[in-house]
């Protein structure tokens, strides 16, 4: 692994990881703490005709089984940033999907627990499930999210083009799979809750609860310091975690549920088919005159998920006459949701399998042009980006790759007896931004504690919140504790969307800056302090020090000014909005990247190796080069997976997820992962006062695209559909 920029920060969460001293959601346990187990449905559609639950409840230690018959009715949970709340469970007799719980078993033992959940029995009156995207009895949502768009006049665009490309492309089932097993523990103290839940969005979970058992917020406490990776697994507020909460207050007792591997597959969302058909037409020269794209995705029944797959062939390039169209279409299927870059993960592919393939027909190399159709301003808005250095991504990422080496001859370059591919694709990823609040305090110590009700699913927040701390105080990281995963703190939005650094980190900065203004306000009519009457602009500070500008020896240290007036601490609040468009003159630019793949395939095996790949990336500022690399890199990985192994394979008669296991489900190991070089390139982003982009998603789009790509360079086989699987590459 190469890394262009300075080397970053070391986790400062490393050491309580590595010493088992981070305590994770399912690390927790409280005196006389009973544990949960789940029963599915083991039909896709229907009613339940009969449960019997009279021999589970005999079963040792058993001290609850709840069924729909004996729940209470449940309100549905809030409408949210992300979309409805997922229905209630165990409302009614009905079953939507396979896997969906239909009974909840709470003993002493999870052991306990786990063996009553297999003595529940239940009787299904089984109707024929809708499983196919092209089922025509299946209820189609057209334009789910208003974000069809429509620009110029797509018709015309087409009539003036020397090229038209046409191609289907689909995209799996796949399942988000984090490592760490989500869990939830229950903990009822008279009206007052405390849970511990793997969740990405901890108020979420407390605005869900307190709405759904009726009990105030401030009655609610949702604890997640810790959470084993989310992957968008962790953003809704699913149905056991309500399970889990009326188990504790039916039992009595506290109450631990940890899902099981194949109850991941079922309970915590997926990344759900997709098929994009689109057409592009361009000049003989390279210049796109027309795009014309259709997604299809499916959702579950009654619930509702944000998969806009088409909307980035409006987004991405300069074309002057564009029309998106997206539908979904509702199965009998779990309930799908955020997984690893929504709807770009899926419509990228696409795209840019696309662009590849209409790159050959004009005989043109593919770099050449997509920086032909570089959209210098946004294309929706035709306001100047706020930043945007994918031209630089291009040309950086071109010229460390060896892109030039590429001999454009399909099946032209071997190594042996690999056949050897060169592929790319680009990816302009939307601006996620939402409000998001923190609290800096600097204590009599010279230390600074500073917190906000995020997570850290494992990205670095801890981390990069610290060093952002540290900086805006002018302290040394060492002196700067930042904390995290408690809903009694600062409200802040979920770790997802790539908008948690910008939202959280322009909270922090705000609030480091207020907390200044609040020194400066004590020292500001006295008359002894080199300070006095200096606004927020004519001071820097350093070494824990405030000081006018440009002259350093006329401050004082932050802990001189505390002492001096008595006071053990100074605090101050910060809350960052989303930067306004309109008031910026300016779109608000996410992240841009482009990925270039080389790849070796054994004609005579079908074998696919992904021996490089080279991600060049436009973060805005960097705050960890460490952390934002790793952040690439685990991206990268996702890509390769989503290219070449994730398929969550549904039985197309029973709704059953046939691989819900580690077994089964195909991920990445090492050896299926080359060395991968990440470069950092742009300049801060004018849009905040961090200037930093998200640079979570913008790791994973792109790569399955540059892989299919890279394969098609190699052997001449368009592969449309993922994963891409050895019985497609036999030659
Ligand atoms: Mo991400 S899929 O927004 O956790």
């Amino acid at each position: 692994m190469t890394a262009i920029i300075g080397a970053g920060l070391d986790r400062v969460d490393a050491p309580l990881k590595v010493t088992g001293s981070a305590h994770y959601p399912n690390d927790f346990a409280y005196p006389g703490m009973a544990h949960a187990a789940l029963v599915r449905a083991t039909v896709a559609a229907g009613r339940i005709r009969a449960i019997d639950t009279s021999a589970a409840e005999a079963a040792p230690g058993v001290l609850t089984v709840i069924t729909h018959r004996t729940a209470p009715q449940l309100e549905r949970g809030p409408m949210t940033l992300l979309g409805p709340s997922p229905p209630a469970p165990l409302q009614d007799d009905r079953v939507l999907h396979h896997g969906q719980h239909v009974a909840i078993v709470v003993a002493d033992s999870a052991e306990q627990a786990r063996h009553a959940a297999t003595l529940v029995r239940v009787e299904y009156e089984t109707a024929k499930a809708l499983l196919d995207l092209d089922d025509p009895r299946a209820e189609i949502v057209t334009d789910p999210w208003g974000l069809d768009t429509e620009r110029g006049d797509v018709a015309a665009g087409f009539a003036t083009a020397d090229v038209v490309l046409e191609g289907t492309y689909s995209t799996p089932d796949n399942t988000n799979n984090p490592l760490g097993l989500m869990s939830t523990i229950a903990l009822w103290q008279g009206d007052s809750l405390t849970v511990h839940d793997s969740t990405q969005w901890p108020h979420n979970v407390r605005t869900s609860l307190a709405r759904i058992f009726k009990i105030p917020e401030s009655g609610v406490r949702v604890l997640a310091p810790y959470v084993g990776g989310g992957f968008g697994a962790g953003l809704r507020m699913w149905p056991h975690v309500i399970l889990t909460v009326l188990a504790a207050r039916e039992a009595g007792r506290p109450v631990k549920l940890v899902l099981t591997r194949p109850e991941m597959f079922t309970s915590v969302g997926h990344r759900p088919y997709s098929v994009m058909h689109i057409t592009i037409g361009a000049t003989r020269d390279g210049d796109l005159v027309a795009i014309d794209a259709d997604g299809v995705s499916s959702v579950a029944m009654e619930d509702d998920d944000y998969e806009p797959v088409s909307l980035c062939a409006a987004t991405s390039y300069a074309c002057p006459n564009v029309r998106t169209r997206d539908r979904q279409v509702r199965l009998n299927i779990p309930c799908p949701g955020s997984m690893r870059a929504p709807a770009e993960g899926q419509g990228n592919f696409a795209l840019e399998s696309a662009l590849d393939e209409l790159a050959h027909d004009l005989g043109m190399d593919p770099l050449e042009l997509r920086l032909r159709n570089l959209a210098e301003v946004d294309p929706l808005s035709g306001l100047p980006w706020s930043s945007n250095a994918l031209r630089e991504c291009y040309q950086v990422g071109a010229e460390w790759f060896g892109w030039s080496r590429r001999n454009p001859e399909i099946g032209s370059m071997r190594e042996g007896r690999w056949l050897v591919g060169y592929g790319l694709a680009a990816v302009s990823y939307p601006a996620y931004q939402v409000p998001c609040q923190a609290r800096a305090s600097l204590h009599r110590d010279g230390s600074a504690f500073v917190r906000s009700a995020a997570t850290d699913i494992g990205t670095g927040t801890y981390t990069v919140m610290t060093q952002l701390a540290a900086e805006s105080l002018g302290l040394d990281v060492a002196r700067v504790r930042f904390d995290l995963g408690d809903s009694d703190m600062p409200y802040a939005p979920q770790a997802g969307g790539s908008g948690l650094t910008g939202a959280l980190g322009n909270a922090v900065h705000l609030a480091c800056r207020r907390l200044i203004g609040e020194f400066l306000d004590l020292v500001r009519d006295e008359a002894d302090s080199p300070l006095r009457g200096a606004g927020l602009g004519e001071v820097t500070v350093s070494e824990g020090r405030l000081h006018l500008a440009g002259a350093p020896e006329q401050g004082e240290a932050y802990t001189d000014i505390l002492a001096r007036h008595g006071l053990e601490e100074l605090s101050a609040d910060g809350r960052s909005t989303p930067p306004q468009p309109e008031e910026l003159g300016m779109a608000v630019a996410g992240a841009f990247g482009a990925k270039f793949v080389e790849v070796r395939i054994d004609p005579d095996l079908g074998l696919l190796r992904v021996a490089r790949v080279v991600s060049a990336i436009d973060g805005g500022r960097i705050l960890n080069g460490k952390t934002a690399t790793s952040q690439i890199i685990g991206g990268t990985v996702g890509g390769i997976s989503q290219a070449m192994f994730e398929d969550t394979a549904t039985d197309p008669e029973t709704g059953r997820i046939a691989n819900a296991t580690f077994g089964d489900y195909l991920i990445p190991v090492n050896a299926d992962v080359p060395d991968l070089d990440v470069i950092f390139v742009g300049e801060p982003d004018r849009a905040t006062p961090i200037g930093t982009k998200g640079v979570g998603e913008v790791g994973l789009v792109g790569v399955a695209a540059a892989i299919a790509n890279a394969v098609h360079h190699a052997t001449g086989r368009r592969l449309r559909s993922l994963p891409i699987t050895i019985d497609q590459l036999m030659l």
